[in-house]
């Protein structure tokens, strides 16, 4: 067996090592300084504690951007060398962020054991490659991303670090192959396992589970349910009158949409765009959005500059690590934060998983109002949580949440501790699958658009449109924040100018900076995004971007409820168009920016 030493090296600190919203996202040049990747993994493992490091399993993968490969073989020398006792490596470095949660919750190594936490390499919907984005995230042992505590405490020991402990001489590991390689070290054996990427995901999705005392181990348990119905979806899939597609940008989803939607569910391989995983995710932007994901939104019929005769009945597509969705019907878009509405009010009945009923629901603050009007009238308990999908992990863990969402294309269960693409479009399957159940070939399809519309007569729309300012200058658009909180202070200003602007736009009623206090552990979380709520159940909120890795966005959400049958068929960015320019009045936008439009409209 190799043997290996451990070697203490000295290290002086970057001061840009906060993490985001997600973990550290940088540009490649910068992760490829002198021992960046090496201080902040250090610094990791420095505040989880060493003690609770040693002897323990840590996953490492990603979603194969450019420098993952580079990282997996630091990462694994510095785990040696902090004692950890063996890594846990997807296939060719591949684990989508969804599959790493599963990985963490679910999956048993050969001697009972379990991971105790993960380094995901993702930018998450950042373009990758040399001159792009490279990340690093840390998730715990309940399979979600680490919480603020943990964070600032990684944050605070990489300005502070001095030395970290590497294996120097440990041989790279073959990551591309299956199979367990084993070394000694001085305290030790350490062992890098490398498997099928899809193994634990897939398991989860079609085999069981849970139950309401919190997590148990699936193969120890007996079968007791799916989360999904493999079957009827299958079925739905074989119809003659169905059609699907789905675009991995070139992302992780790719491995999955094989696995699932090919082997699993005898999809037809040219429903598959785009599902070869690429280090540049082929030069494109890997974020499922009605700009970045072209090729699918062209196909779909939604693009006016290539029309097609006879587009998909149902379109998906991911983001690079696949935890984003974005859901299309034949020349229709679906927005997320309908979306999780949809999957709410419509799960019992469609999702096995749910059957007996969901817990509650949640929705990050910016994301429309669609789900509270479903908990409303389901009589479901509702969170509104700052964005950031580890606000939901706390609500989940105490079994206050079943369904979330946010507005950034962002769909989820209690299943894991992750936002899940694959999850999402699975979701929506079952929903056509069991409103086609009793539909013959020959009636009409129920469609993606006709759940979406009935579900409007039902509950109401939310018109919602988000206008994203890109790399925008960071003091310009602080300023642009500040502003925004200095004009709250008069809501007769406030509306005094809106009239001006326009007259027919109703009265704000209230103004503020959203701050929200876990129900579960009491913590505080303040400034996380300026709010205007108007009388009729109209708002606008401004918030700064926490995923970027250069300069400043400026992210404007704009939501409008109509509860008119009459009014509800007409375009979003009708409807929306006298907001929309009150939010720019209000924020002096170009003003502040230099922007006369946004770089971004979803
Ligand atoms: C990531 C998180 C999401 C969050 C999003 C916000 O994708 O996982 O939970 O909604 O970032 O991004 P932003 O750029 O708006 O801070
Ligand atoms: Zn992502």
């Amino acid at each position: 067996m190799t043997t290996f030493k451990v070697v203490t090296q000295s290290t002086s600190p970057y001061i840009d090592q906060k993490p985001g919203t997600s973990g550290l996202r940088k540009k490649v040049t910068v992760f490829q300084q002198p021992n960046y990747l090496h201080n902040f993994v250090q610094a990791t493992f420095n505040a989880l504690s060493i003690e609770k490091v040693k002897g323990s399993t840590i996953v490492i993968s990603g979603d194969g951007r450019y420098f993952s490969k580079d990282a997996v073989q630091i990462i694994i020398k510095l785990s040696a060398a902090n004692g950890v006792r063996r890594v846990w490596i997807g296939q060719d470095g591949l684990l989508s962020t969804p599959a790493v949660s599963a990985v963490i919750r679910n999956r048993v190594g050969s001697d009972g054991e379990k991971a105790f936490g993960a380094f995901i390499l993702t930018a998450s919907h950042n373009p990758g490659g040399p001159h792009e984005d490279f990340g690093i995230k840390y998730n715990s042992e309940n399979g979600g991303p680490a919480l603020e505590g943990l964070t600032n405490k990684m944050y605070d020991l990489t300005k502070t670090i001095k030395e970290y402990l590497i294996a120097e001489d440990l041989p790279n590991v073959d990551i591309s192959s299956i199979g367990t390689t084993s070394f000694q070290g001085p305290e030790g054996a350490f062992e890098v396992e490398v498997f099928d990427a899809t193994e634990d995901y897939v398991n989860l999705l079609k085999t069981l589970w849970l139950d309401s005392t919190g997590l148990k181990i699936a193969h120890l348990l007996s079968y007791v349910g799916t989360i999904f119905d493999f079957k009827a979806i299958k079925n739905l899939l074989a119809r003659p009158d169905f059609s699907f597609c789905y675009d991995a940008l070139h992302g992780v989803a790719g491995v999955y949409a094989k696995k699932i939607f090919i082997d699993e569910l005898s999809a037809d391989e040219s429903s598959l765009l785009n599902c070869v995983p690429k280090e540049d995710f082929g030069g494109g932007h890997p974020d499922p959005n009605l700009t970045y994901a072209k090729e699918l939104v062209a196909r779909m019929g939604l693009s006016k500059a290539a029309p097609v005769s006879e587009p998909p009945e149902f379109g998906a597509a991911a983001d690079g690590d696949a935890d984003r969705n974005m859901i299309l019907g034949k020349r229709f878009f679906v927005t997320p934060s309908d979306s999780v509405a949809i999957i709410a009010a419509n799960a019992i009945g469609s999702i096995p998983y749910f059957n007996s009923g969901l817990k509650g629901v949640a929705r990050s603050m910016p994301t429309s109002a669609a789900l509270d009007v479903v908990a409303k009238n389901l009589n479901l308990k509702f969170f509104e949580v700052p964005t950031g999908w580890k606000f939901f992990g706390n609500l989940m863990d105490a079994g206050l949440c079943s369904v979330c969402g946010e507005e950034s294309f962002g769909t989820g269960s209690d299943h894991i501790r992750e936002k899940d693409g694959i999850w999402a479009v699975l979701a929506w399957l079952s929903i056509l699958a069991h409103r086609n159940k009793n539909v013959s070939t020959d009636s009409k399809l129920v469609t993606v658009e006709d759940v979406v519309r009935q579900h409007w007569a039902t509950y109401g729309r939310h018109f919602y449109t988000r206008y994203d300012y890109e790399n925008v200058d960071a003091d310009a658009a602080k300023e642009l924040m500040a502003h925004l909180v200095n004009v709250q202070s008069s809501l007769p200003e406030v509306n005094k100018l809106i009239k001006q602007v326009r007259p027919d736009v109703a009265d704000v009623e209230k103004a503020d900076e959203f701050e929200y206090k876990d129900p579960v552990d009491g913590s505080i979380s303040s400034h996380q995004g300026i709010r205007y709520l108007f009388q009729d159940g109209s708002r606008l909120v401004f918030r700064l971007s926490g995923t970027g890795s250069e300069g400043a966005t400026i992210r404007l959400y704009i939501e409008q409820y109509q509860s008119d049958s009459t009014k509800i068929g007409t375009e979003a960015q009708d409807a929306l168009a006298p907001l929309v320019k009150v939010a720019l009045s209000l924020s002096k936008m170009q003003e502040f920016t230099g922007r006369s439009s946004p770089t971004v409209i979803t």
